[in-house]
């Protein structure tokens, strides 16, 4: 029978994909490493088997204990899934900048989640450093692996990053790309490509308002290079020990909004739903792969995460624009509607005391589903040909019956200035169309239709 004894001998082996959109222009190779194809959707579940197995085999952990982390959120889930599958309890310590997604995900496998300000020094108490640390010291026969400076980290991508795309590439790797935060992921698995190549060139993916950059190419750790950034999982204001710079050939910045952009082209272009910081790997590989890549060459990316963990913020429109990532869509609005009806107020009244058989003549004959029910200049209602009808057929002897019995309320009023993207939000089952005043007081319909043609003018 071919199974797994549990979920976590799932994780490693996951897929080599090549890129073919995204790469345009671009000579060589491009393959993505795609790392969500791990159970816990992450390439941290790599790094928390190994570091368990390992406190495990030191005897820092013993049955029944309890695994302590700082994370934000993968290893977290990595660390769960091998506590479940073991034993184990987890707390994890996350900085309030990480989405609700990833702290909902670590709770639904069981583990407790302690939510720490983002904006602190890395050692102020408060940080989810500090915290993680404390709580390892108050809380008897458990552990706190600290990724950033454990070197299970490393070697477990030594062990088995490496050796996949070594083996996956039939070793003609030439460029090796990742994000760096703990440095895990890239010193690791570049310690083992270079021992096996020494000429595979590596490029470590960086974040505004990070210290790597600036500390490979001049030495210096500057604490001005440190400002609040989005993007989650790279980039650090502090040097972790798992981060080798020796294995680092070049670095390449990327900004929040060009990551957050790549990672929705990598969905929509290439089908792969994936991690903000992936949009940072793969943008920032590409820029370095515009210059330097020639043809023969192959390029190996590694792609941390999944997209789910990032609806409430890359994948969603409101989001993206309200953080300037994404151009305000200039919509058309009432008043550019109205004009390219060439002001001509087209409204339709029907009297409230019409009868309904008045009613559906005259819907029919100006060829419109709906229209307002006026009472003298008033307007006091609104009929629809799909209410007509229903009551029509239901009670044919009805259509006698004042319009003013059966309408529904009037229209909802607009303003000139509202924009279709509001228009519409505006329009439902329940208010057909909408009603607009224009600068001499004639009053204009809005329909479905109007909205539609304004969308694809
Ligand atoms: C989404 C994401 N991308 C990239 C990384 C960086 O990987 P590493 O910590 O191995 O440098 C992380 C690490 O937490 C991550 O969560």
């Amino acid at each position: 029978m071919n199974y797994h004894n549990s979920i976590i001998d799932t994780i490693g082996n996951t897929p080599l994909v090549k890129l073919n959109k995204v790469t345009e222009g671009i000579k060589g190779t491009v393959l993505v490493k795609v790392e969500y194809f791990n159970p816990g959707n992450s390439i941290k579940d790599r790094i928390a088997l190994k570091m368990i197995e390992d406190a495990e085999k030191e005897g820092k952990l013993k049955k029944g204990g309890t695994i302590i982390e700082g994370t934000s959120g993968n290893t977290g889930m990595g660390l769960a899934l091998v506590a479940v599958a073991k034993g184990y309890k987890c707390i994890f310590t996350m900085a309030d900048k990480q989405s609700k997604e990833k702290m909902d995900i670590l709770r639904a496998v069981g583990a407790e989640v302690v939510v720490c300000p983002t904006n602190v020094e890395p050692e102020d108490p408060r940080s989810y450093y500090s915290v993680a640390r404390r709580l390892n010291k108050e809380i008897v026969n458990s552990i706190y692996p600290n990724q950033y400076d454990n070197p299970s980290n490393s070697v477990a991508h030594y062990e088995t990053t490496g050796p996949e795309i070594w083996k996956d590439t039939e070793g003609k790797i030439t460029h090796y790309a990742c994000g760096v935060g703990t440095g895990g992921t890239m010193c690791g698995t570049a310690k083992f490509l270079k021992e096996k190549k020494a000429s595979i060139q590596t490029i470590g993916i960086d974040t505004y308002g990070s210290v790597f950059k600036k500390y490979k190419e001049t030495g210096i750790f500057d604490k001005n290079e440190v400002y609040p950034y989005l993007t989650e999982g790279i980039g650090e204001d502090i040097m972790p020990a798992n981060v080798d710079m020796n294995m680092i050939d070049h670095f390449i910045k990327v900004t929040d909004k060009d990551a957050a952009i790549m990672a929705r082209r990598l969905s929509r272009e290439e089908g792969l739903f994936v991690g903000w910081s992936c949009g940072s790997a793969v943008f920032g590989a590409l820029e370095y792969a515009k210059q330097h890549l020639k043809e023969g060459d192959v390029m190996v990316i590694i792609l941390p995460d999944h997209g789910t963990r990032y609806l409430g913020k890359v994948y969603n429109d409101v989001w993206m624009r309200d953080h300037g990532f994404l151009e305000e869509r200039s919509f058309a609005t009432a008043r550019d509607i109205i004009k390219r009806k060439n002001g001509k107020s087209d409204l339709i009244t029907i009297s409230k005391t019409m009868t309904l058989a008045e009613t559906a003549k005259a819907l029919n004959k100006a060829g419109i589903s709906q229209m307002p029910v006026s009472d003298g200049n008033e307007i006091v209602g609104s009929i629809s040909d799909s209410k007509v009808l229903s009551l029509l057929i239901e009670e044919p002897e009805s259509k006698t019956r004042q319009v003013s019995e059966i309408m529904d309320k009037p229209f909802i009023f607009v303003g000139l200035d509202n924009t279709v993207d509001a228009l519409s939000s505006l329009i439902d089952k329940h208010n057909k169309a909408l009603l607009v005043r224009d600068e001499t007081n004639q009053v204009h319909i809005i329909t479905q239709h109007d909205l539609l043609m304004a969308l694809t003018a």
